[in-house]
C-alpha cells in the first residue's frame, strides 16, 4: 500500500520556484503585448473539488494571471474533472470538446484537464486519443505540481501527463483564490479509505491522511479574523478525521471541532461529508454544546435497505441510522438533517426500494440529494449481477422524489411566521429580483434584501415556505 506523508518544506519551494518563474514569463508577455494574462477554472463536483479549484486559482494567481470567469478572454483554461457519476465525466468531455473552437483561434492558449476523471488510466487515454489540443493532464495526487507542469508545458512545448504521485500526500501552504469573501471551504482530511462498493472515490482521491489539527485550526482563525460568516470543513468522510494517525492518542473529528468552536467570532462551522458509522455520541455532544458549530448534519444513508446496505459495503443497518437520528434530534431538537440517497443499485428488489421509502417517511429529511446509480468501471458494484434497468430506476426516482418533495414541505410549513437568522448571498440566480440567502440549516430564504446585504447575517420573518425554498421579509 503507498504510504503517505506532508509533503516537506523543500519540495513546496521546489514548486514556489516555479510559480516564480511562470510569473516572470507572464510578465514579459505582458510587456510585449500590453494586454493581462487570464486564467478560467471551471469546476465539476463536489466541494473538495470547489476547494481544489480555489487552489488552482490561487496557484494560476501567483503565476501572474488574473482570475477571469469568461473562457474565450482565457490564456488557460483548467477543467477539474469528477468521476462520481456518468453523467458528470459526460458532461467534462463535452465542455473540453467545446474548447477545442477557443484553442483554434487562440492557439496560445493552455488548457490543462486535472481530477478525478482523469485520475483514471481510461480517461487520460480518452483525452490522450480525442482530445489532441489539451496540453497537460495532472491528477488529484499531483495538484501542486501545477505550475512545474506550466513551466515544462511553456519551455518545452509537448503534451504533458503528469505521473501519479508514488505516495499520498498532504501539500500545505498552497494559495487559495476564494471565490467569496464571506463562505469558505477549508479541506481537513483527503482521501477515503471504505470502499463504498459503488464508489470510484477510493480509487481516484487515495487513502484518508488528516491534515494536522494546528494547520486547520490556524486556517479557520484566519478566515474568522478576515470576517468568513460561514465555514465548512471538507473531507470525504470528515468524522473520521485524526484515525490515520501513526501511534499515540488519536485526536478525532469531536476534538478538532471543539477546539475549533473557542474561536472568537459570529460565524458558522459546517461539515461535510460523515459516514453513519462514525457519527459517534461524542461528536454529537460537542455540536450540542457548541456556540459556532451549525444545527445541521449532512448524513448520507443511501439505501433504507438493510440488504442493500451489506451490498454497498457501508457497515451500519437501519436500527444504527435510527438509532444515530434519534440522538442527534434529542440532543440537538432544532437539527436540521439531509442525506444522500441511491435508487437502482443493483439488485435492489421493490421491497428494498420501499424500505428507503419507509426510513425517509421514519426519518423526515429537511432534504435529501438523491442519485441514480450509476456503474463506475472496475468498482465492485459495476460488476454485480442484477444490474436495475433504467426504466425502473427513473420510475423509483420518481416516486422517492415524490415521497420526498412532500415531507420537504410539511418540514418547512412550520417556519412560517418565525424570525430567522440568514446570511445573504445577493441577488438570486432564478430572479433577480430578490435576494437570496441561507439558514443555519442550509436553507434556502429569498426575501426583500439589497447590496449592503451581502455577506452578512438578516433577520428575516418567514412569511411564507415551499418545497425548496423559505420566503422572507426583512425585520
Ligand atoms: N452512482 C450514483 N450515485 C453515487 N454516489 C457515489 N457514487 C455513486 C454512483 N456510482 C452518490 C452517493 C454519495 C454522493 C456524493 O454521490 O450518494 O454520497
Ligand atoms: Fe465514496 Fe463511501 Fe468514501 Fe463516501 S464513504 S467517498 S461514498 S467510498
Amino acid at each position: 500500500m503507498k504510504e503517505y506523508r506532508i509533503l516537506p518544506d523543500c519540495e513546496m519551494q521546489e514548486q514556489k520556484e516555479y510559480i516564480e518563474k511562470v510569473r516572470a514569463y507572464n510578465e514579459n508577455l505582458v510587456l510585449e503585448s500590453g494586454s493581462k494574462r487570464y486564467a478560467f477554472v471551471q469546476t465539476f463536483g463536489c466541494q473538495q473539488n470547489e476547494a481544489d479549484s480555489e487552489k488552482i486559482a490561487g496557484m494560476c494567481q501567483a503565476m501572474g494571471y488574473e482570475i477571469c470567469h469568461e473562457p474565450a478572454l482565457a490564456d488557460i483554461i483548467m477543467v477539474n474533472t469528477c468521476a462520481v457519476r456518468e453523467h458528470a465525466e459526460k458532461r467534462a468531455l463535452s465542455i473540453i470538446g467545446q474548447y477545442k473552437h477557443l484553442k483554434a483561434a487562440k492557439p496560445d492558449m493552455l488548457i490543462g484537464v486535472c481530477g478525478c476523471m482523469v485520475t483514471q488510466e481510461h480517461r487520460k487515454d480518452t483525452i490522450k486519443h480525442s482530445y489532441p489540443y489539451v496540453d497537460f493532464v495532472l491528477g488529484t495526487s499531483s495538484l501542486h505540481r501545477l505550475p512545474q507542469l506550466i513551466f515544462d508545458k511553456m519551455k518545452k512545448g509537448k503534451r504533458l501527463y503528469c505521473p501519479e504521485e508514488k505516495e499520498y500526500l498532504v501539500a500545505e501552504g498552497l494559495p487559495i483564490y476564494r471565490e467569496s469573501s464571506y463562505r469558505a471551504w477549508v479541506s481537513i482530511m483527503y482521501g477515503c479509505n471504505n470502499f463504498c462498493t459503488y464508489c470510484i472515490v477510493p480509487y481516484v482521491r487515495g487513502r484518508e491522511r488528516s491534515r494536522r489539527p494546528e494547520d486547520i485550526i490556524a486556517e479557520v482563525r484566519d478566515l474568522v479574523e478576515k470576517g468568513y460568516k460561514d465555514i465548512t470543513l471538507l473531507g470525504q468522510n470528515v468524522n473520521s478525521y485524526g484515525k490515520d494517525a501513526k501511534g499515540g492518542e488519536i485526536y478525532d473529528f469531536a476534538d478538532l471541532l471543539s477546539d475549533i468552536d473557542k474561536i472568537e467570532g459570529d460565524y458558522y462551522i459546517r461539515f461535510m461529508t460523515s459516514h453513519p458509522k462514525d457519527a459517534s455520541k461524542k461528536l454529537i455532544d460537542v455540536i450540542a454544546s457548541s456556540k459556532h458549530i451549525a444545527h445541521q448534519f449532512h448524513l448520507p444513508m443511501q439505501s433504507g435497505s438493510d440488504k442493500v446496505l451489506k451490498e454497498m459495503n457501508r457497515h451500519y443497518d437501519r436500527a444504527k441510522y435510527l438509532d444515530t437520528v434519534d440522538y442527534m434530534r434529542e440532543k440537538i431538537p432544532d437539527i436540521t438533517i439531509s442525506s444522500d440517497i441511491i435508487v437502482g443499485f443493483p439488485g435492489e428488489s421493490e421491497e428494498d426500494f420501499c424500505g428507503t421509502i419507509e426510513m425517509l417517511e421514519r426519518v423526515r429529511f429537511d432534504m435529501t440529494y438523491s442519485f441514480i446509480y450509476s456503474p463506475r468501471k472496475d468498482t465492485p458494484a459495476a460488476a454485480m449481477e442484477c444490474q436495475i434497468p433504467d426504466d425502473i430506476k427513473g420510475e423509483r426516482f420518481n416516486r422517492l422524489l415524490e415521497v420526498q418533495n412532500a415531507i420537504a414541505l410539511e418540514k418547512n410549513k412550520p417556519l412560517e411566521g418565525k424570525i430567522i437568522k440568514v446570511l445573504c448571498d445577493g441577488p438570486s440566480k432564478n430572479d433577480e429580483s430578490v435576494y437570496s440567502g441561507r439558514t443555519e440549516g442550509n436553507k434556502i430564504v429569498l426575501f426583500d434584501g439589497n447590496e449592503s446585504d451581502i455577506g452578512k447575517f438578516v433577520s428575516l420573518k418567514i412569511t411564507r415556505a415551499e418545497t425548496f425554498a423559505l420566503y422572507g421579509e426583512k425585520i
